[in-house]
């Protein structure tokens, strides 16, 4: 008697076992955000940012069978790529990133591959060749900009226009050497792209991803993504045409050639980079670095026309480290630390307006966890920088510019916006060089002053792949003329 009470007690907490097994799952997913159609938001940053008042800085949503995971905090985005970089480096596989991407050939969205790796390094050394030496060729693009400035004889210029044709004339140089020049290239070329950019972006496409028996039905939003994509590959075709053509052996013009050179040395085969993999990653240097940094500088014009007290103080860093206005020593890039506040006020923009505010989506490649989640193999991670720099638990009054935060770099963590981890941006030296040496000799020549008394521009970002400002104009006077007055004043 007592023996069956006892079988049956132990087999009555064997069945509770099992059923606490199979009822309680094991995982800890992030919360479950309801509705699947979140990412065709606009504003989509802000959104995922307002997301967390009620669901905390990481929490997903499906999309289609698979899950979106969105980190909005920098711990969880380092936490990511950092540390658990071998599960989050991959990039996912939709639907349009397979029709952009050129047989998985792509650097920007391949997937993390051993084959992806050897591609990353070979566009690694191909920038570092070309950046060789780049400073003095910068510094003549600066001054033809600066004299382009100068034409314009006070009347009123849409900057980024200026600064959109120089950095496309130094990706164009890397890419392409001195044979072809800005005008031949452009602006066919970033016309297409930007139509590319938008169709890519377009909720049209973004749909067959959650809704795939919808790609078999007419859809002008794929048809013009796919016009884009075939021309985007006729104008680089023509290019590498003529590189192949002319290349000389041990003769290296600019990083296509190198690229070429190296993908030649290595010999054919289907695990070997091939010339596709060239072929995307000068796509990707043209995608990557031209309107990216054109766009930055402009948010830091706009920002300066809002703040003309620390346009004054950039200018008086300026003029003590190298002499006023025009005539002053070009600055170094090498000396920036000389420069603190240009320094902290190109940190500040970066942080209020980081111009990939979204990154590059990344795929785990394996089950993990983040800030003690798991997150399934195959999720789809997207980390909201925006969100992140706006995080008031790092930054005291995130949405202030306020470029004296970063004046004690101890008191202030630094954004992220170039990312971080082996999929951090490839162009971030770059781009931080031409920031710097562009800023700095526009602020030496220039005085910056709104189109109006009262027509400051709007600071509202608009959202898409890159983070871009309303058109606006500005008026540069140049600070020679300034002196002038000022001497002439004082003599009275
Ligand atoms: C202010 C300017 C720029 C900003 C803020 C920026 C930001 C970023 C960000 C956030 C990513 C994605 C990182 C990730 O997915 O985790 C990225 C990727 C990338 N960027 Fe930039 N970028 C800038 C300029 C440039 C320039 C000048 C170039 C090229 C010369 C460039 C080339 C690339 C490439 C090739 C990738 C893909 C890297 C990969 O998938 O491994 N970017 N950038
Ligand atoms: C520029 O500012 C950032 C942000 O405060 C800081 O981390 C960095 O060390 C500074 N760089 C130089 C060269 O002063």
């Amino acid at each position: 008697m007592l023996l069956s009470v006892v079988v049956l007690l132990i087999l009555l907490a064997a069945l509770g076992w099992l059923w606490m097994q199979l009822t309680v799952s094991p995982h800890h997913f992030p919360p479950l955000v309801p509705g699947f159609l979140h990412l065709i938001q606009d504003d989509l940053p802000c959104y995922l940012l307002k997301l967390t008042q009620k669901y905390g800085p990481l929490y997903r949503f499906h999309l289609g069978i698979r899950d979106v995971v969105v980190l909005n905090s920098k711990t969880a985005i380092e936490e990511a790529f950092v540390k658990k970089w071998m599960y989050f480096s991959g990039r996912p596989q939709t639907f349009a990133i397979r029709l952009v991407n050129k047989d998985g050939q792509d650097l920007s969205l391949g997937d993390y591959t051993p084959l992806w790796k050897a591609h990353r390094k070979l566009a690694r050394f191909a920038l570092l060749y070309a950046q060789n030496n780049l400073e003095p060729l910068i510094e003549q693009m600066i001054q033809d900009l600066c004299k382009s400035l100068l034409a314009h004889n006070g009347t009123p210029v849409n900057i980024y226009e200026e600064f959109l044709k120089f950095t496309c004339s130094i990706i164009c140089f890397l890419s392409f050497g001195e044979k072809v020049s800005y005008s031949a290239l452009f602006p066919s070329f970033n016309d297409c792209i930007e139509e590319l950019l938008l169709a890519f972006d377009s909720w049209q496409v973004h749909i067959l991803d959650i809704l795939p028996f919808l790609r078999f039905f007419p859809n002008p939003g794929l048809r013009k993504l796919k016009k884009m994509i075939e021309k985007r590959d006729r104008i680089v075709q023509k290019q590498l045409r003529w590189h192949k053509e002319t290349l000389v052996e041990g003769q290296t013009r600019d990083l296509t050639d190198y690229m070429l050179q190296k993908i030649r040395e290595q010999g054919e085969g289907p695990d070997e980079l091939s010339e596709g993999h060239v072929h995307m990653t000068l796509v990707d240097l043209f995608i990557g670095g031209t309107e990216t940094t054109a766009s930055t500088l402009t948010w830091i014009v706009a920002f300066l026309l809002h703040h003309p007290e620390i346009q004054r103080r950039l200018q008086e860093e300026l003029d003590q480290e190298l002499g006023p206005g025009f005539s002053g020593n070009p600055p170094n890039y090498g000396d920036r630390a000389r420069f603190p506040l240009l320094n902290a006020t190109i940190a500040e923009v970066l942080r209020l307006r980081p111009v990939a505010p979204l990154a590059i989506p990344h795929c785990t490649k394996q089950t993990s966890s983040l800030c003690g989640f798991d997150i399934p193999k195959n999720s789809i991670i997207i980390a909201n920088i925006y969100a992140a720099h706006h995080d008031d638990s790092v930054w005291a009054q995130p949405y202030d510019f306020r470029p004296d935060r970063f004046l004690e770099p101890e008191l202030s963590p630094v954004g992220i916006p170039f990312g971080c981890g082996p999929r951090t941006c490839l162009g971030e030296r770059l781009a931080r060089l031409e920031v710097f040496l562009v800023l700095a000799h526009v602020l030496q020549a220039f005085t910056l002053l709104p189109e109006g008394s009262h027509t400051l521009p709007s600071l509202k970002p608009v959202f898409g792949t890159n983070t871009k400002i309303l058109d606006f104009l500005v008026r540069l006077q140049p600070r020679e003329a300034e002196a002038r007055v000022t001497t002439s004043g004082s003599s009275l």
